[in-house]
Order: C-alpha cells, then sequence, then structure tokens
C-alpha cells in the first residue's frame, strides 16, 4: 500500500471511488464526487494536501483539504481548514486503511503549518484521528444554535496553542454546496457514470 498525491490522470478514477463510497451512505445516491470534480479548481482547494491509497496499482482511498475560516466573536476572519471527501473503497472499508490513511494526511497538514481542523463526521471514526466535538473548543456550527448539542460537528487543534482558546463559527466554504447550487450541472455530470440504484435507507442525514 502506498500514498501519494493526487495526479490529473487519477481524477476519473478518483470521482468514481468517491461515489462508491458515498453512494446511499448519507443520502439516496450521493454529490461528494461532484465536489471533488468541482474543488479542484478552486482556490481554497490544497493540491498539496490532495492525497490517494494506493494497493496493487488500484486506488483504494482519497481524501482532499481546503482552506477554511471561523468568524470571531468580534466579527474578525480567523484562518482555519477543513477536509474531505474522505473516502475508503467499499470493498477495503473496516480494515484499518482509513485511520492510517488520515493519520498520514494529518501529520502532513500539521508539517504545513495547519494549525486547526473542523469539519462534519462520525465521531465514533474521527476520535480515533485525534478528533473530539468542535464545541469544546467552542466553535460553533454556522446553522445551528450556538447552545444546540451537534455531534457531527468536530474539531481538532494540530498545533497547540494556535486556536488559543477563542470562540466563534463555523460555515462550511461554499465549494462543499456546489451540487446543490447548480442541480443541473450535477445530474448532466452524474449522467456520465454507470446507472447505480439510489435507495433510502436508515441512518441517512438527507432523504
Ligand atoms: C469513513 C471511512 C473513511 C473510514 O475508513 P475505514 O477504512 O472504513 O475505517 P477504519 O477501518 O480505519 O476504522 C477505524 C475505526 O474507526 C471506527 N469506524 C470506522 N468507520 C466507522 C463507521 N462508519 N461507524 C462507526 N465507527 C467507524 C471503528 O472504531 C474502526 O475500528 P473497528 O473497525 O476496529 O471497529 C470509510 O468507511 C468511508 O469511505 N466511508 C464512506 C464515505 C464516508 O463516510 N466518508 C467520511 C465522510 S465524513
Amino acid at each position: 500500500m502506498i500514498i501519494r498525491l493526487e495526479q490529473p490522470q487519477d481524477y476519473r478514477e478518483v470521482e468514481n471511488l468517491t461515489r462508491e463510497a458515498f453512494w446511499n451512505v448519507y443520502r439516496p445516491g450521493c454529490t461528494e464526487h461532484y465536489v471533488l470534480n468541482q474543488y479542484r479548481d478552486n482556490p481554497d482547494f490544497i493540491p498539496e494536501l490532495d492525497f490517494v491509497m494506493e494497493e496493487y496499482g488500484r486506488i483504494i482511498g482519497h481524501v482532499m483539504f481546503s482552506k477554511a475560516e471561523i468568524i470571531l466573536n468580534d466579527g474578525s476572519h480567523f484562518p482555519s481548514w477543513t477536509f474531505g471527501p474522505i473516502s475508503i473503497h467499499p470493498d477495503y472499508k473496516r480494515k484499518g486503511y482509513g485511520l492510517k490513511f488520515l493519520n498520514y494526511a494529518l501529520e502532513k497538514a500539521k508539517a504545513m503549518g495547519i494549525g486547526l481542523l473542523q469539519m462534519e463526521g462520525n465521531i465514533d471514526f474521527y476520535k480515533h484521528a485525534g478528533f473530539d466535538l468542535a464545541s469544546k473548543l467552542h466553535i460553533h456550527y454556522h446553522d445551528m444554535p450556538r447552545d444546540a448539542e451537534v455531534p457531527f460537528f468536530l474539531a481538532q487543534e494540530l498545533i497547540p496553542g494556535y486556536w488559543d482558546d477563542r470562540e466563534g463559527d463555523y460555515t462550511p466554504p461554499k465549494g462543499y454546496f456546489v451540487a446543490d447550487e447548480n442541480p443541473e450541472a450535477f445530474e448532466a455530470y452524474e449522467a456520465t457514470f454507470p446507472p447505480k440504484e439510489k435507495k433510502v435507507l436508515p441512518g441517512q442525514l438527507f432523504q
């Protein structure tokens, strides 16, 4: 197994992997492959942290990172970062690949000076890589009341002291909403993949 930077010739294989990994997990079908497809041209995208995991010549994992920001209580903009989509191919799930991959990417992020990450995800996975509820760092989720419990909103200070006990609100970067903003463009893109059955399943967040 090797981890390396994504190359342009990997793009389609990686988007297909992302589609396979996310399909029917959080909603019937998924849109994460389109987010990735559009994000590589976004100024928030970080090419130095766009990794694939390869096993016997097949790409089985991918993760990308993005610049982000937190609006502090005094209204100022504080630089932060986020990541995702992160995908492990369904054939390789729950074998430890995801955690190994994420920890590798987090080390690289830290080495680049990335001091703070926040993202939406399942704490049962991300707690193994050092993440905890963002509320414990007084980072609040944009469309939820500040005192609401937001179990999916997670954060980690990668460089101790970077956040320094501030308080503020986080909105995911605009690039993550591209499929909702351009549903027709998304459908045209989705139609370039082999058909796959959309299913309503228990545990999906959006139905
Ligand atoms: C989430 C994902 C990246 C995790 O990768 P993975 O290789 O399956 O995870 P690992 O085997 O490294 O898991 C390590 C530990 O994290 C926890 N964990 C992993 N996936 C979990 C899940 N879906 N639910 C609860 N706990 C989970 C478990 O404790 C696991 O250890 P165990 O299998 O011994 O119980 C992968 O399953 C995936 O691509 N899922 C679909 C897309 C997705 O949801 N991406 C993340 C969006 S936030």
